[in-house]
């Protein structure tokens, strides 16, 4: 291991508007002194968020409506939801819909949308992507007769561009699907640019943003995006998933429904009744989002009250403030890893999340997790269903070691990986 400390001293970290250690105060199961680099797989949460889960569920609650504090409650806690993710997403809350997870609302919408397809529309997925927003879109092709264009990306660099994309579209494309950011190498591709060639041929854009939202800003009418999920386990939230998109456009999509439920949007796209419990945890891990900007202060999270309009600028600010500590602690991990013998990183893009992936030379990467996990340090081996990114990068379907950064990990945590990682190369 070649890394050099000194060159590395974290330069937002104490001093400036984010405190790892304020951070870490509030997640119950850092204490176990387990290093979390499994954050891609899914966040720790803070204890604000269980709290909201539990006083929202005991309530008092009952099903939405107005004529009692309980039903006032429930109604509440969908509001809220709904404004907190628009807040993140810098959406229209109105066009928020719920659901249990962003493979959920892509299949969803993949037969939502494919019932105007015809034989011999195309539908564009790529290989970086995650299979919930390549399968989806491909067995609903194959049901309306539509063909699939395949992108690839660049396997030495990573990069997926806006060209590569161009190169397949026509008047025929009906829709094109692209990750914002992929689980498994990083990868943040073109986005707005990419966009504007989608537009031009009249076509729908969906972006998957869930590994993307846990690292970095996401301004919805900037991506150019007509439709973006996320899912907020992916960010310090509970178990579920967000789906945002004009309203406009959410009213010229019909679903089969139930025929008692509301005609409405975004209800109309949200069988069921709704966890009102997982949604006021929603909303409290967008609040403590807004607050990692502010760690540094000795101010404790607070919830958004209803007149609120700073809540967006606060996530704006606590975005640029992680980014910029992340990123100090890739580039600590970046410097450690190139100094190993037989260890490749694939993670390689100019624009990209803090998410390596990284293989070992004559070594089955599940061996290196395994070494990794009985020295209290998570970071899984697979390929995570990004299996077409995995195969295009001729690592099968067993990708490799994936180490993610999370707001709460620390620069020490990143020495004792490198540590232990430099010890697995020589054992
Ligand atoms: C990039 C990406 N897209 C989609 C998903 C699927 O998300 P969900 O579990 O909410 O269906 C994941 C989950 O790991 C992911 O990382």
């Amino acid at each position: 291991m070649t890394s050099d400390p000194a060159a590395f001293e974290p330069a937002t970290s104490e001093t400036g508007a984010f405190d790892v250690d304020a951070v870490r105060a509030h997640f119950p199961a850092l204490a176990t002194g387990v290093a979390h680099f499994d954050g891609p797989g899914g966040t720790q949460a803070p204890r604000l968020v269980g709290e909201a889960i539990a006083s929202t569920l005991t309530g008092p609650l009952s099903n939405r409506g107005s004529s009692s504090e309980s039903e006032r409650n429930a109604d509440a806690a969908v509001a809220e939801f709904r404004q907190a993710a628009a807040d993140l997403l810098n959406a229209d809350p109105r066009g928020i819909v719920y659901g249990r997870s962003a493979t959920q609302l892509t299949y969803d919408f993949s037969r939502h949308l494919s019932r105007g397809w015809k034989i011999g529309d195309e539908i564009v997925v790529t290989r970086l992507d995650h299979d919930s927003n390549i399968r989806p879109w491909v067995q609903a092709a194959e049901r309306a007769g539509a063909v699939v264009r395949w992108v690839g990306f660049n396997p030495s660099t990573g990069e997926l561009s806006a060209d590569a994309v161009g190169a397949v579209l026509s008047e025929r494309t009906r829709l094109v699907a692209v990750t914002a950011a992929s689980n498994l190498i990083g990868t943040r591709p073109p986005l707005a640019a990419i966009a504007r060639l989608v537009h031009e041929v009249g076509a729908l854009f969906y972006v998957d943003g869930v590994h993307y939202t846990a690292h970095a800003s996401v301004d919805l009418a900037s991506m150019g995006a007509d439709f973006f999920t996320c899912s907020p386990y992916k960010f310090l939230g509970p178990h579920c998933a967000v789906l945002a998109a004009a309203p406009a456009l959410l009213e010229s999509i019909m679903p089969d429904k139930l025929l008692p439920s509301t005609n409405a949007v975004p209800e109309r796209f949200e069988f069921g009744t709704l966890p009102y419990e997982t949604m006021a945890g929603v909303t409290a891990a967008v609040d403590f989002l807004a607050w990692l900007g502010e760690s540094g202060s000795s101010d404790a999270p607070r919830a958004t009250d209803a007149v609120d309009a700073e809540r967006r600028a606060r996530l704006v600010a606590s975005s640029i403030a992680v980014e910029a500590y992340e990123n100090e602690l890739r580039a600590a991990l970046e410097v450690g890893l190139a100094g190993m013998l037989g260890v490749t990183v694939h993670s390689r893009a100019p624009e990209r999340t803090p998410t390596l992936l990284v293989t070992f030379e004559g070594r089955d990467p599940a061996h290196a997790a395994r070494y990794l996990a009985e020295r209290d340090i998570l970071a899984p081996a697979d390929s995570f269903y990004a299996l077409e990114a995995s195969r295009w990068l001729g690592l099968g379907d067993h990708g490799g070691l994936r180490v993610g950064l999370a707001p709460y990990n620390t620069r020490a945590e990143v020495d004792r990986l490198l540590t232990a990682l430099a010890d697995f190369t020589r054992v």
